[in-house]
């Protein structure tokens, strides 16, 4: 089996699919590699590296997809810009994919990728199963993302994080709010009490109570006998009547904190706005909010994807892409998970594309020339996209 690791043409994307500690991994198995010249640079990593790891380095894209049994990227295949066809077309016909497709926002790339018969593997549908977890690119992502997010908050603030005792006198600790605590959420907790904030976080699943308490965090729970946890461990939207109950606990904090760090998805997909105008108004001069839900719409009825704008006094940063700016450590985690993948499946020599399994039955979105994936299926009969 030939793999193939393309340069990604995405925008601002500094990651890529495959580091060379993966090549190495891969090549050991008896699995040829190739990537693009020039894959790695905006990861710091040299096409010399590549080839010291086993790696064939091919110049030309279009011979380098259409030479692959197995692509391997990070973003959804789109349009290349320079070869002028879309990634897809340069693939061969009935070859696999593996990438993080995010199939419900990117249903032409679907429609292609199963007119061209091929067998896509979307990273963000695999289930989210202990033996899954170390092929969970959302998670790795999630984390670096919430690590991200407090130090663009330290770094925004018009105050220290820790607590200072100086000749000067006494500087008191940031104060810090996070709403969700998921994976980036768990992580911005933990990066906080690092640097030496104190940290008070809420989630609409009670079960994070503990881990949050954990970390050093103090949980500010809803007064309710409801609970978002559902068997996939992903949050259900709850009634208006929780939310309501939730918004005057969001806005006594945001009143109380210097930062406040926006996490919460519902079913990993869904921004719900649980930041105001009037709340943001009501807070410090000077303090920071960071909406990692930017790319869902946000958590804060003022954030502008993608910028980070000053509203009443408070900077609201809403960031897109945080892995692809610690790109060494979010291409090396991501590659990671996709070797770990890839390896799970490879049996006597080939990829067992078992459709019984449980792992690839949940990633497969399309497979000789249907769409598997049922949300996607639905979004395209409903004519989205
Ligand atoms: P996510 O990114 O979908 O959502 C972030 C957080 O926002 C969640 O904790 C959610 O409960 C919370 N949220 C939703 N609405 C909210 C609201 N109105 N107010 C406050 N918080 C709100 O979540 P993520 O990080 O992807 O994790 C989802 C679940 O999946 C968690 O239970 C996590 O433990 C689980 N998980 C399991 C894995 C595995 O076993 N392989 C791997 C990673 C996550």
């Amino acid at each position: 089996m030939k793999v193939a690791v393309p340069k990604e043409v995405w925008e601002g994307e500094c990651r890529v699919a495959l580091v060379p500690e993966s090549v190495k991994k891969l090549v050991k198995a008896g699995i040829e590699v190739a990537v693009e010249k020039g894959a790695g640079e905006a990861s710091f990593l040299s096409d010399a590296a590549y080839e010291e790891a086993g790696a064939q380095v091919e110049p030309d894209v279009s011979a380098l997809l259409g030479g692959a049994d197995f692509v391997l990227k990070v973003r959804p295949p789109m349009d290349h810009p320079t070869v002028g066809k879309h990634e897809v077309e340069l693939m061969k016909e009935g070859a696999m994919l593996l990438t993080s497709l995010l199939p419900i926002k990117h249903l032409d790339a679907v429609r292609k990728l199963a007119a061209h018969k091929i067998s896509a593997f979307s990273t963000d549908c695999i289930p989210r199963t202990t033996r899954a977890q170390s092929m969970d690119t959302l998670s790795s992502m999630a984390n670096i993302a919430g690590y991200k997010a407090v130090l663009i908050a330290a770094d925004q603030l018009a105050k220290y994080f820790p607590m200072f005792m100086t000749a000067a006198g006494t500087i008191f600790s940031a104060k810090v709010f996070v709403i969700g605590a998921g994976v980036a959420g768990l992580q911005a907790i933990a990066t906080a009490k690092r640097l030496g904030a104190t940290v008070t976080a809420t989630d609409t699943r009670a079960v994070v109570k503990e881990q949050i308490e954990s970390l050093g965090g103090k949980f500010a729970a809803v007064e309710s006998s409801e609970d978002a946890q559902t068997a996939s461990g992903y949050a259900k939207e709850l009634s208006q009547d929780f939310y309501k109950k939730q918004s005057e606990l969001i806005a006594a904090q945001c009143k109380a904190n210097d930062v406040v760090i926006t996490t919460a998805l519902i079913g990993g997909v869904k921004a719900p706005k649980l930041i105001t105008e009037e709340m943001v108004q009501s807070m410090q001069p000077g303090s920071v909010i960071v909406d990692l839900a930017a790319e869902a719409g946000g958590n804060c009825v003022l954030t502008e994807p993608g910028k980070t704008v000053v509203k009443h006094g408070v900077k609201i940063c809403a960031p897109l892409n945080l892995p692809s700016d610690m790109p060494l450590h979010g291409s090396t985690l991501y590659s990671r998970n996709l070797t770990t993948f890839t390896l799970e499946f490879w049996k006597d020599g080939e990829f067992n594309l078992d459709l019984e399994d449980e792992i690839i039955a949940g990633a497969l979105v399309t497979h000789a020339g249907e769409v598997r994936h049922e949300p996607t299926k639905k979004a395209l009969e409903g004519g989205e996209g």
